[in-house]
């Protein structure tokens, strides 16, 4: 019984925590407790109000209330300091916490209907969203550095990064990898600083329905899950055709049955946004297959690798 309620007020606890975000509560905790009054007075926030979004926060422990009405930082809510965390926060309790409640079962993605655009153009017009969006992925570098890790590299080749943000993943992997070069290429409006690209690392900008540029590896993060078959498969082979000679995705492989995972949920959310969605082993054999691509291993973190077939 608990459980179901917990679960129904889920959305309240998105909008919570994207308040708590917006109202930079974490970061103004860096130092120590403070009362909800300063909060409020800080941030503009009405203090009755801020205190009852923090009391039930910290009754899930993001937050806690050490004083009566003075709140501190847990281990969770800190997270929200860092570049990324706040930016997932407010995404999630905003503008795709208006299109989640939009979703119904026809599926079509609801984003669109909500905000009267589709998702990559609706960032383009709204930069301030685009550059939430971009360090919001960029967090996860490390992540996605670890995941790849069991990767066979030659240590000699250039690495495309398709839809690589703001280069944060192929950075970080370039310094590991002294002898590679890199190229990320994503939409003309990411918001990146490339005075940090160095010699080794170059942005070329261009869509994957499109072209892509040569290199010696294709590695692909999170991309293919944010698009429904027909539209995956264009990309696929666009890479194909742009003499793409090896496939890394970074994604996500569906497990069958009841298992906890977060893909699960994670693959609604592709839905709402943009009509995408996670795949299992069997749906990615097909894609790559359909594609002009063989795979040649399945990581169970969700790293795949395919040759051209
Ligand atoms: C989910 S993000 C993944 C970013 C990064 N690879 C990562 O793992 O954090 C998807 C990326 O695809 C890019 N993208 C969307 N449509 C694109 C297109 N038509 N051509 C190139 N990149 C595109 C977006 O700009 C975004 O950076």
């Amino acid at each position: 019984m608990t459980d179901l309620w917990d679960a129904l007020r889920g959305g309240l606890l998105t909008r919570a925590l994207g308040l708590a975000a917006d109202h930079d509560v974490a970061r103004a905790l860096a130092d120590g407790p403070r009362s909800v009054d300063e909060l409020a007075a800080q941030s503009g926030a009405d203090p009755g109000t801020l205190y009852r979004i923090l009391r039930a926060l910290a009754s899930d422990g993001i937050f806690e209330e050490v004083e009566p009405r003075v709140f501190a930082n847990t281990e969770t809510s800190a997270l929200l300091t860092e570049d990324g965390w706040d930016d997932f926060a407010h995404l999630f309790g905003s503008s795709w916490l208006g299109a989640i409640t939009a979703l119904d079962a026809s599926g079509e993605a609801s984003f669109p209907r909500v905000h009267g655009d589709e998702f990559w153009s609706w960032l383009k017009a709204h930069p301030e969203e685009r550059a939430a969006f971009d360090r919001a992925m960029a967090q996860g570098w490390q992540r996605r550095l670890e995941r790849v890790e069991g990767v066979g590299w030659r240590g000699d080749e250039t690495v495309v990064d398709v839809g690589g943000g703001n280069g944060s993943f192929l950075l970080h992997f370039l310094e590991l990898h002294p002898e590679m070069r890199g190229i990320v290429f994503d939409l003309p409006e990411t918001v990146r600083d490339e005075s940090e690209f160095g010699d080794r690392c170059v942005f070329v900008e261009g869509s994957f329905f499109e072209s892509v540029p040569r290199g010696d590896v294709h590695v692909l993060g999170t991309i293919i899950h944010d698009w429904d078959d027909e539209s995956a498969l264009r990309i696929l082979r666009t890479i194909r055709a742009s003499a793409g000679e090896r496939l890394v995705l970074i994604e996500a492989v569906i497990q069958p049955g009841n298992e906890p995972q977060g893909a699960k949920w994670l693959d609604l959310l592709m839905l709402v946004i943009s009509a995408g969605r996670e795949r299992s082993e069997e749906q990615w054999r097909e894609l790559l297959a359909d594609s002009g691509w063989e795979p040649v291993l399945f990581r169970e973190n969700g790293v795949i690798e395919a040759r051209p077939c």
